[in-house]
C-alpha cells in the first residue's frame, strides 16, 4: 500500500481524535452501520482531496466500510492533521498523501498519487482534483463515473467548467445541499475562525473593531460570532442585497477602503481574490490582524504587501509580522491561509457529520445513478438533504411535529381565502 504520512509513530494519538470526532458524528456513523452491512460500494475506488482531519477520517473509514477502496490527500497544504492522517495509514490501510506544511509541489504530487489509483468516483474539496485531472491527466477521465465537491469555491469552479462545456462528467454540489451549507459554513466557519485566530493571537476581541470581508455564509457566521464577543464588526461586501442583509443584521458596512483604516482585525471569507490590497495595507493601523478563512490563499494580496514591506519575520506560530518601510507592523495568520484549518482544527465535529453524511450519500447515489446523469453539476436530491436533517434531529433527541391531513390539504389549496 502506498502513502506519505508525516510519522505512524502519531497514530495511537490520531486514533483518541479520531474516536472522539465519532462521538458528535451520529448520522455519519448510521451511514456507516448501513454501509457495513449492504456495501453499496463494493469495488468503487475513490481519490478524495479533502482536509485531512478527524472528521475526514470518519468519512474514508465510512466509505470503506461500504466496500470502497479509499485514497485520500490533502486540500490544502495547510490543513493536514497528521494524527489523523497516520491513523487512516496505521489501522484502516487507507492511503493518505498528506503532511501538514508540505509545499505547492508536494501538494501537487499528493494529488497525482491518489489520481494514480484510476478513480471511479472523486472527491473534492475547492476542486483541485478535478482541475487537475482536466488539465493534466485526461487520459483517466474514462474511467470516472462521477464526483462530489464540498465547498463553495470548488462548486463556483466547477459551475464554471460546466458553463464552458469543459467538465467531463456529473459532479454532486454538497455545498449547496441546506444541511451543509447553513451548518457547515455558517456556524462551522463562524467558530473555528475565531478558534484559529485565538489559538494564534491570544488576543482580545471584545471591544476591538473586527473587519468581516464578504457576507456570504461564512461571513455571516463570522460576524455574529465576533458580534458576541463584544466586537464592533464592520462587514464590506460588493453585492448590494448582501451588504443590506448586514446593515439589517445590525453591522457597519463601509467600503474596504474606509474599513482599512479603522479595522483592529481584518478576515476575509469572500471566495474572490486580492480583497485586500496594497493601497489597503498602506492605510491600515499599527498591529493590524489580518487573516483568511475563504479556500485559497489568494484574498489577501501578499505579494502587494511584501512589496512595501522591508522585513518579514515569523514572531509566534502562525503569525507572520511584515514591518513596512514607513516603520508600521501588519500581522499576518497562517501565511493568508485557511486560518481555522491552519491555526485551529477547523469545523466542529458536529457540523461535519452533516456535511459528511450528504458526501457518502451521495457517493452511493453516484454508484447507482451516475450512468443516467450529465456531464454537469447537480444539487444534492432534496429528498436526501431532508433526511439528513432528520437523522440529526432523531439524533439530537429532537422531535418535531407533522402536517395533519388538513394542513396538507390547506397547502394545496387555491380556492380559499380570508
Ligand atoms: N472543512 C472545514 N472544517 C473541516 C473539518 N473539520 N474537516 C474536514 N473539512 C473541513
Amino acid at each position: 500500500m502506498k502513502y506519505d504520512v508525516k510519522d505512524l509513530k502519531l497514530a495511537a494519538d490520531g486514533k483518541l481524535r479520531v474516536e472522539w470526532a465519532a462521538e458528535e458524528m451520529p448520522v455519519l456513523a448510521q451511514i456507516q452501520e448501513s454501509f457495513r452491512r449492504e456495501k453499496p460500494l463494493k469495488g468503487i475506488k475513490i481519490a478524495a482531496c479533502l482536509h485531512v482531519t478527524t472528521e475526514t477520517a470518519n468519512l474514508a473509514i465510512t466509505l470503506k466500510e461500504g466496500g470502497a477502496n479509499v485514497s485520500l490527500c490533502a486540500s490544502n497544504p495547510l490543513s493536514t492533521q497528521d494524527y489523523a492522517a497516520a491513523y487512516l495509514v496505521k489501522a484502516h490501510s487507507i492511503s493518505v498523501f498528506a503532511i501538514k506544511g508540505e509545499d505547492t509541489k508536494t501538494y501537487y504530487n499528493h494529488i497525482d498519487s491518489v489520481l494514480n489509483v484510476a478513480p471511479h468516483i472523486t472527491m473534492d474539496d475547492g476542486a483541485d482534483l478535478v482541475s487537475t485531472l482536466h488539465k493534466d491527466r485526461t487520459e483517466l477521465i474514462k474511467n470516472i463515473i462521477g464526483g462530489t465537491e464540498e465547498t463553495t469555491t470548488g462548486v463556483i469552479r466547477l459551475r464554471s467548467m460546466a458553463e464552458r462545456g469543459v467538465l467531463r462528467y456529473p459532479i454532486i454540489a454538497v455545498n449547496d445541499a441546506e444541511t451543509k451549507h447553513f451548518f457547515d459554513n455558517r456556524y462551522g466557519t463562524g467558530q473555528s475562525t475565531v478558534d484559529g485566530i485565538l489559538r494564534a493571537t491570544n488576543r482580545l476581541i471584545a471591544g476591538t473593531n473586527f473587519v468581516v470581508c464578504g457576507y456570504g455564509w461564512c461571513g455571516k457566521g463570522l460576524a455574529k460570532r465576533v458580534r458576541g464577543m463584544g466586537a464592533n464588526v464592520i462587514v464590506t461586501e460588493v453585492d448590494p442585497l448582501k451588504a443590506l442583509e448586514a446593515v439589517m443584521d445590525g453591522f457597519r458596512v463601509m467600503s474596504m477602503d474606509e474599513a482599512g483604516k479603522v479595522g483592529d482585525f481584518f478576515c476575509t471569507v469572500t471566495g474572490n481574490i486580492g480583497v485586500i490590497r496594497r493601497e489597503h495595507f498602506t492605510k491600515m493601523k499599527n498591529g493590524a490582524i489580518i487573516c483568511n478563512a475563504g479556500h485559497f490563499n489568494v484574498e489577501i494580496d501578499l505579494d502587494g504587501l511584501s512589496s512595501i514591506s522591508k522585513r518579514k519575520r515569523k514572531v509566534r506560530d502562525y503569525v507572520e509580522e511584515y514591518t513596512l518601510k514607513d516603520g508600521k507592523k501588519i500581522n499576518v495568520l497562517a501565511e493568508g491561509r485557511l486560518v481555522n484549518l491552519s491555526s485551529a482544527e477547523g469545523h466542529p465535529s458536529s457540523v461535519m457529520d452533516m456535511s459528511f453524511a450528504n458526501q457518502a450519500l451521495c457517493v452511493e447515489y453516484l454508484v447507482k445513478n451516475a450512468r443516467k446523469m450529465e456531464k454537469k453539476v447537480y444539487d444534492v436530491p432534496e429528498k436526501m438533504d431532508k433526511m439528513v436533517a432528520k437523522m440529526k434531529l432523531g439524533a439530537l433527541g429532537i422531535r418535531i411535529d407533522e402536517l395533519t391531513q388538513k394542513q396538507k390539504e390547506y397547502l394545496i389549496s387555491w380556492e380559499m381565502g380570508t
